[in-house]
């Protein structure tokens, strides 16, 4: 029945062996950097490419801060750190992201708190958050509280799902209104911008993966974006085990993390951010070619949303049901043509089902439709 959809991604990848979802290319310098921090022995958590990867990424962004990590998970939980989540706070976030997103918030022992997503964007719809807090809290010393339970919403993680930017603009103004901090999880997002600026710039911070699924790798890594000099500093502190600076001494005055980028994994950073541009008008191309393809076909090709520049990290479809989307996930997966649903959302895990949620129609609509087809950069 999806025949033509295998023919026509076998042909845009040239080969009828198996297509991943998003491999990695290292058509670059990645040799070479990778060759020059083994020659100088930095291979570990000090050396040039860090510091070279967290200007170049600050740059790229536009953020006045980055500081790199060991992967995005690890980015998230010090982000949430900043903003002061604690055990017995809520956070806010969508059910449709990856566990990742609500993992970090469980690492400060603090509860989820999920309201839908916009069709469109498939980020946190402001309208059901704004709806939410309107009716569901009361803002008392500067906190917002949780009527239902008590607790004060301390943070708000929208997610920008594909690469395609939610209206982040929106959710930071509501956030303000309700003393609600904003961590941006733009870990899918890099190379995509709302309205000009780009994504995971608009919260108090913002986050990014480096996974090896991603637009570009450092094979694990990832980063915390910030315009704020104190939080840049204090992500720096804890990521690396909070040692008190000084030149022989061992002393740490607080609980600190061993979340640091190896300079060999920043070497990959700083080689791959070279090919950014090259590799996002390829993907461009690549989605352009879908979206023609997917015209005319029942099946409905998911373009960025108004006012945005999505990376289209991971191109994604819609089917008609879920009962089609089975069937196109099988006949793609046994041709060897790899194909994914999105997540299970995740009020639906065991570990948060009883989390708060609101009415999350649009989530289970995206969820029994969507599926992610091939993404990866194509010959370059
Ligand atoms: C939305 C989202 N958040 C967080 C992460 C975590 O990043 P990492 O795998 O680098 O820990 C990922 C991806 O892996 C992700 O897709």
């Amino acid at each position: 029945m999806f025949k033509d959809v295998i023919s026509f991604i076998q042909e845009t990848y040239k080969t009828k062996s198996f297509i991943p979802l998003h491999e990695p290319r290292f058509i670059g310098n990645e040799k070479k950097y990778l060759n020059e921090c083994i020659d100088s022995t930095f291979v570990s958590s000090v050396g040039k490419f860090v510091d070279e990867f967290e200007a170049k990424i600050a740059n790229y962004t536009g953020a006045k801060y980055a500081v790199a990590t060991s992967n995005g998970t690890s980015a998230l939980h010090i982000a949430l750190i900043l903003a002061e989540v604690k055990g017995d706070d809520e956070v806010i976030t969508q059910p449709l992201t990856f566990v990742a997103t609500c993992n970090a918030i469980s690492y400060c022992g603090a509860k989820p708190l999920f309201i839908d997503v916009d069709k469109d964007t498939m980020g946190l719809s402001p309208s059901a958050l704004k709806g939410f807090l309107d009716k569901n809290t009361i803002i008392t010393n500067q906190q917002c509280i949780n009527n239902k339970t008590g607790k004060v919403i301390k943070a708000c993680v929208p997610m920008h799902t594909f690469g395609h930017p939610c209206r982040i603009d929106e959710i930071r103004v509501i956030c303000d209104q309700y003393y609600i901090n904003v961590i941006e999880d733009a870990a899918e997002s890099l190379g995509s911008f709302y309205k000009d600026k780009h994504t995971g710039t608009f919260g108090q911070v913002g986050v990014m993966s480096f996974n090896g699924n991603k637009i570009i790798t450092a094979g694990g890594g990832g980063c915390i974006v910030t315009d704020n000099e104190a939080l840049a500093k204090q992500a720096k502190y804890l990521t690396t085990t909070a040692k008190v600076p000084h030149k022989w001494e061992y002393n740490h005055d607080m609980i600190g993390y061993n979340y640091r980028m190896p300079n060999l994994n920043a070497a990959l950073m700083v080689a791959q951010l070279e090919q950014i541009d090259k590799f996002l008008l390829n993907k461009r191309e690549l989605t352009n070619a879908y979206e023609s393809f997917f015209s005319g076909a029942d099946i409905k090709f998911i373009k960025e949303p108004k006012d945005s520049k999505s990376n289209y990290w991971l191109n994604a479809i819609i089917l008609k049901d879920k009962q089609q989307r089975d069937l196109f996930l099988d006949e793609t997966n046994s041709a060897s043509v790899m194909t994914r649903p999105t997540w299970v959302l995740m009020n639906k895990l065991p570990m948060f089902k009883e989390a708060q949620c609101t009415d999350l129609t649009n989530a289970e609509w995206l969820e029994e439709r969507v599926v992610n087809i091939p993404s990866s950069v194509t010959a370059v």
